[in-house]
């Protein structure tokens, strides 16, 4: 019997899901992403070669596996072509082999026009979003003003849609002088795309239906993180889609019964891109050790990542909505030069301690973390590939967080490359 799991991420995103989808998706038959766009970053390292992708699955690195982008995911169709043209020079192939749904609502440059437009406005307050037009097309996709890419191969409704499209968002185009605007130009270069496009539109569902009928194996790739979930997240500072287990479902049109198990990334300690509350956040030295050590700048816009202490009060709400069973830990390495490490156990508001998040995300500002201090281990765990190899002081501060999610830990990455993990 085949084994379908989905990865998901556990925290603001930026969890290692890049790496720990490569690794599972070497006994995968397919791979399939379900939500988000090209404001994701999956880093995989293979060998001496790095591999940074934004809307295509981490599972095609390996010659042999089907990848599929869902009608979930918002795509930039341009975007698209760079990324499997750079991955061409790196010696992937993706002919044959990566299927897009018919249905997948697309990033047009004027969405990103839109984003960083808005983001302007916002001032102060902005979202801190990467730029890549993700909320425009999200928005457009749920007023039904979206183009999808089964659009592209219709001229006439294509130049309409693009028309209204036109006339809606007058607000932002009047007096804008920037191609992004030109619906012409875009009708233009789509035409021009759309061969390109035709063999790799499929029915995602359906395909998808087929493979699990022949009793093959299906990794299902999340991208971004819990916290990120349009829904469930720190809202309004997440991203415009479901992050979480249910976005699978709906973004690739698949039943909940065809997943055998659901796997949540956790990093040893926590990160944000952008604006938004972030309890545990540190913004002193040892921040500025966790980033460097960590090498936290973002994949997909190179920010530097806001860096703080694990948070179980975020991994607890994770794991429940997601149904979290097992959790792959990512980068505990970092940890291996603090004499101290620190995991935020409960909230503090006022007088009240909370286990559980605050009903209202904007709570999320004041209130002060619990924290409970592990001694650090000072030595390294690179290359270790036994749990019982690990120092004693890491497997107390995984055994603690495990316990205390009532999760198995699956997993342990102790740097980026694929050699540096322990399966447990
Ligand atoms: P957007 O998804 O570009 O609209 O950005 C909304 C928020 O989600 C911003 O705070 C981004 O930094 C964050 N975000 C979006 N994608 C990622 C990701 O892949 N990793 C981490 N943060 C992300």
């Amino acid at each position: 019997m085949s084994t379908n799991t989905i990865v998901v991420g556990c925290q603001w995103g930026d969890e290692g899901k890049g790496k720990v989808v490569d690794l599972l998706a070497e006994k995968a038959d397919a791979i399939a992403r379900f939500q988000g766009g090209a404001n994701a970053g999956h880093t995989v390292l293979v060998g001496d070669k790095k591999y940074i992708l934004h809307l295509i699955p981490s599972g095609i690195i390996y010659p042999d596996k089907l990848c599929y982008i869902g009608n979930g995911v918002v795509l930039d169709p341009f975007g698209l072509l760079e990324e499997i043209e750079l991955l061409r020079t790196q010696g992937i192939d993706t002919n044959g082999r990566l299927f897009i749904s018919s249905a997948a609502n697309l990033v047009l440059p004027y969405h990103k026009l839109i984003d960083s437009i808005e983001e302007k406005k916002r001032g102060g307050d902005g979202i801190g979003t990467t730029l890549r037009g993700i909320g425009p097309a999200y928005r457009d996709k749920v007023s039904r003003n979206g183009i999808r890419l089964c659009d592209i191969f219709a001229p006439d409704s294509l130049k309409q849609k693009l028309e209204h499209n036109r006339k809606i968002k007058q607000e932002y185009f009047a007096g804008c002088d920037d191609d992004r605007a030109d619906t012409a130009k875009i009708f233009d270069d789509l035409q021009r795309l759309a061969p390109l496009f035709e063999p790799m539109m499929t029915n995602v569902s359906l395909d998808l239906q087929r493979l699990h009928r022949e009793g093959k194996c299906i990794l299902f790739e999340g991208a971004q993180g819990a916290l990120l979930d349009i829904d469930l997240g720190s809202y309004p500072y997440t991203t415009s889609s479901n992050t979480t287990v249910g976005g699978a479902m709906t973004g690739l049109g698949i039943s909940p019964k065809m997943i055998d198990e659901i796997v949540g990334i956790v990093k040893a300690y926590t990160t944000r891109v952008g604006s938004g509350p972030f309890p545990t956040e540190l913004v002193d030295q040892t921040g500025n050790e966790l980033r460097e050590i960590g090498g936290e700048y973002g994949a997909a816009t190179g920010r530097p990542r806001r860096t703080g202490w694990l948070d179980l009060v975020v991994l607890r709400h994770a794991c429940r909505i997601n149904g979290v069973e097992k959790i792959a830990v990512t980068k505990l390495d970092v940890l291996d030069r603090f004499s101290t490490i620190k995991v935020c156990t409960a909230y503090k508001l006022g007088d009240r301690e909370m286990a559980e998040l605050p009903l209202n995300p904007a709570a999320l500002w004041d209130v002060k973390p619990v924290y409970r201090d592990f001694p650090g281990w000072n030595s390294t765990t690179a290359g270790i590939d036994k749990f019982e190899g690990l120092p004693e002081n890491a497997r107390k501060y995984l055994s603690f967080i495990a316990d205390d999610l009532g999760v198995e830990i699956c997993l342990i990455s102790t740097g980026a490359r694929r050699n540096e993990t322990i399966l447990v």
